[in-house]
């Protein structure tokens, strides 16, 4: 009795004082230029509530809804920066887009989403948050609320006024057929080091995967650095290698925010090649098995990588707009409406 009640004391401690350094940003990236810890304090003060309160219900329903939010901020950053190009539509799921591979996978229910959380906070503060700042708090809430860190969400990104091209989009996501040297040296580019990339990787600790993403590691022969058994076990998810089915990317606690994605690696049990080379490769084991022997070492690092992943390449300032709808540019709204409206009367006229 006693001595889970000094558990609890000292674990609400620990949230405590973890809770006000990050308040204070100490110890954290340094903030890019235009973005803010309290960008919306006194213009939107109930923003980050108004998000929480709709995704813990969102999740309630379908908790695998957190894995594609935390992926589309991760899309949205990589490419042309945190700018919510990839929410444009045409980039995603759009007819004359299918072709761009990393973006087949994204959930269509993730873009629902985003745009009724920003149609919630629109009605309440007017539009002056980003569908970019609302995927960013989206992702955080999406680990928070699956177990995993808290942490506070510099703000203030203004959406991009462009597509990324196919091969912008390509060029910018590393395929999950990567090694270990291919994946430090693409994110470096983007001032990620070791510590980061293997941190970031740790987000594979939820969600699911297509087949098709990693059974090139299952046939015609197994990757020799896969375990027997873990791989027995996706050949029978998986009998082909284009199966059209998916598979959870950390078996042990697939819903779960946590360190197991390591332990994963650590038993080589990792998914993809991008995953297990990190565990293979001398430059990042030990990394690996500092985050799968310790979750706390694993979740202050895993924060650092994020909040620098979430202030990639912004537009801030008077750059970019305030979209009314994520899935268009303003300008292309009205385009739309224009056209919308030309059809109903030509409808009408037949
Ligand atoms: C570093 C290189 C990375 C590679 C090569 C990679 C690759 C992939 C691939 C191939 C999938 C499966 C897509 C599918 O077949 O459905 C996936 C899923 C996922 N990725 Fe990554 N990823 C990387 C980094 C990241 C980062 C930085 C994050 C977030 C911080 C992230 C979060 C996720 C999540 C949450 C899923 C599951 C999505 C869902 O369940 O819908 N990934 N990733
Ligand atoms: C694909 O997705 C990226 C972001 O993930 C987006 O910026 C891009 O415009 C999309 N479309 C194409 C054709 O690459
Ligand atoms: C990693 O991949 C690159 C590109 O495919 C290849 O050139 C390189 O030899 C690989 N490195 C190792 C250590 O396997
Ligand atoms: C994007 O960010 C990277 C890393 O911070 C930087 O090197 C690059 O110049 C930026 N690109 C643009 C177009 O701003
Ligand atoms: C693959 O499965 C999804 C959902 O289970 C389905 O919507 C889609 O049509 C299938 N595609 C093919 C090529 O069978």
């Amino acid at each position: 009795m006693a001595s889970s009640f000094e558990l609890l004391f000292i674990s609400s401690l620990l949230f405590f004082s973890h809770f006000i350094v990050s308040s204070k940003g100490q110890g954290l990236p340094p903030l890019v230029k235009g973005l803010s810890w309290t960008f919306f304090d006194s213009t939107c003060p109930n923003l980050e509530s108004i998000v929480r309160k709709r995704l813990e219900k969102v999740f309630k329903d379908d908790i695998g809804q957190a894995a594609g939010l935390l992926r589309l901020h991760f899309h949205d950053c990589f490419v042309q920066g945190c700018d919510g190009s990839v929410m444009l539509d045409g980039s995603a799921g759009g007819p004359s887009e299918k072709t761009a591979i990393p973006n087949q996978t994204l959930r269509k229910e993730s873009f629902k989403i985003i745009e009724d959380l920003r149609e919630r906070v629109h009605k309440e503060c007017g539009r002056i948050v980003s569908c970019s700042d609302i995927a960013a708090l989206a992702a955080r809430d999406a680990v928070v609320l699956t177990g995993g860190p808290n942490y506070v969400v510099p703000l203030g990104r203004r959406d991009g006024l462009n597509f990324a091209t196919e091969s912008a989009t390509l060029d910018n996501l590393v395929p999950p057929t990567a090694n270990t040297t291919t994946l430090l040296t693409r994110l470096a580019t983007k001032g990620f080091d070791a510590t980061d990339v293997v941190a970031l990787s740790g987000a594979h600790t939820i969600g699911i995967s297509h087949c098709t993403s990693f059974t090139e590691r299952l046939y015609p022969n197994q990757d020799a650095t896969m375990d027997k058994t873990f791989g027995n076990n996706l050949k029978r998810s998986c009998p082909k290698v284009d199966s059209n089915s998916t598979v959870n990317m950390d078996f042990r606690s697939p819903n779960v925010f946590d360190n197991k994605y390591y332990v994963d690696l650590m038993n080589r049990q990792g998914l993809f090649t991008s995953d297990q080379d990190l565990y293979t490769d001398k430059r990042t084991r030990r990394i690996v098995t500092s985050f799968g022997t310790d979750q706390k070492v694993f979740f202050d690092k895993f924060v650092i990588a994020m909040i620098k992943m979430g202030q990639l390449n912004v537009s801030t300032g008077r750059q970019g707009e305030i979209r009314a709808k994520c899935s268009v540019t303003n300008k292309g709204k009205l385009l739309a409406d224009v056209v919308e409206g030309l059809d109903k009367t030509l409808a009408a006229a037949f």
